[in-house]
């Protein structure tokens, strides 16, 4: 974190920038925590654009447990004064029972290619008096030279995952080096799939390794086969669409495909899950498992066992 976006930020020192702005921030807003409560500490922040890359983000987190009034309070300057409460979207993983809670807010009506300071609490925030705070640029409205990174296969940096290496935390130094406008992350994200009794833990150590960049400019994903998840929603991506909120772009399937245009590019994420007929459950299910077992001469996949989509 740079001086300018200070991970976070007193409550004394919060309280005072947000009456500043001379909009009502009233006062307890950040006081009302339950003694012993905390299950609503923001972690696993992350941004992604809105519709308008120039004037909507989305801020997304986790909590351990359900969040009282998770939001986000925002402005152009660290004074903040405007506040977003965020939608919850929660599901149970299929496979270890654990419930997993996401929350999103949407930043709308911001002005381009300008700096947004913002903070995320809720009243069940362990941390209210110091709450996680940050800040990011629009996108430019018109055509314009700007900077982006692209990545993919990032896994977590905790070796005690199937596929996993201290790389995954290097590259998010690599991509703060750069400063990009905004990162995109290509599909394989966390391999969480690859440690089915664990799933939500792998995605929360992505989650919490990605944060330092990822709070701090968007981050676009584009799902690929290891977001697909037994048992976790209709074709396995309740894990992934949970945690990232795309832009809808009118599909049948909002956030698998979608588009956003940044200046004067376009940028398109595919699917390609549904026209791919490999598995990768040799990977960890053949007589020869991990990458020897991916080559040819492996017998057919069993009907149902695939984790592509069809249809
Ligand atoms: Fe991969």
């Amino acid at each position: 974190m740079s001086e300018e976006f200070p991970s976070a930020l007193s409550r004394r020192e919060f309280l005072k920038r947000a009456g500043a702005s001379g909009v009502a921030v009233a006062a307890g807003t950040f006081g009302r925590a339950a003694a012993g409560a905390g299950g609503g500490t923001p972690e696993q922040v992350h941004l992604t654009w809105g519709a308008d890359p120039s004037s909507e983000v989305v801020v997304s987190w986790c909590t351990v447990e359900a969040a009282v009034s998770p939001r986000v309070h925002y402005g152009p300057t660290p004074a903040l004064g405007r506040i977003v409460p965020a939608e919850t979207r929660r599901y149970v993983d299929g496979l270890s029972g654990e419930t997993v809670i996401c929350h999103h807010a949407r930043l709308s009506g911001l002005a381009p290619a300008s700096t947004v300071h913002y903070a995320v609490t809720a009243d069940n925030d362990a941390k209210q008096d110091r709450p996680f705070a940050a800040g990011f640029v629009t996108a430019p409205r018109e055509r314009r030279g700007f900077r982006f990174t692209s990545y993919g296969d990032l896994a977590t940096p905790n070796t005690q995952w199937t596929i996993s290496s201290p790389q995954a935390r290097h590259a998010i130094v690599a991509v703060e080096r750069f400063a990009p406008l905004f990162h995109l992350l290509n599909g394989d994200l966390c391999y969480a799939n690859l440690n089915p009794a664990a799933q939500p833990a792998v995605w929360r150590d992505f989650g919490d390794n990605v944060e330092p960049s990822a709070a701090r400019r968007p981050w676009m994903p584009c799902p690929g086969n290891h977001e697909i998840e037994f048992n976790n929603g209709a074709q396995g991506y309740g894990g992934y669409l949970a945690r990232y909120e795309l832009p809808a772009n009118g599909t049948r399937f909002p956030g698998r495909w979608y588009a956003f245009r940044v200046g004067g590019v376009l940028f398109v994420s595919l699917d390609a899950n549904d026209v791919v007929h490999q598995d990768c459950g040799p990977l960890v299910n053949g007589p020869r498992p991990l990458v020897p077992a991916l080559n040819a001469g492996q017998p057919p996949i069993a009907p149902g066992t695939a984790l592509y989509v069809r249809g």
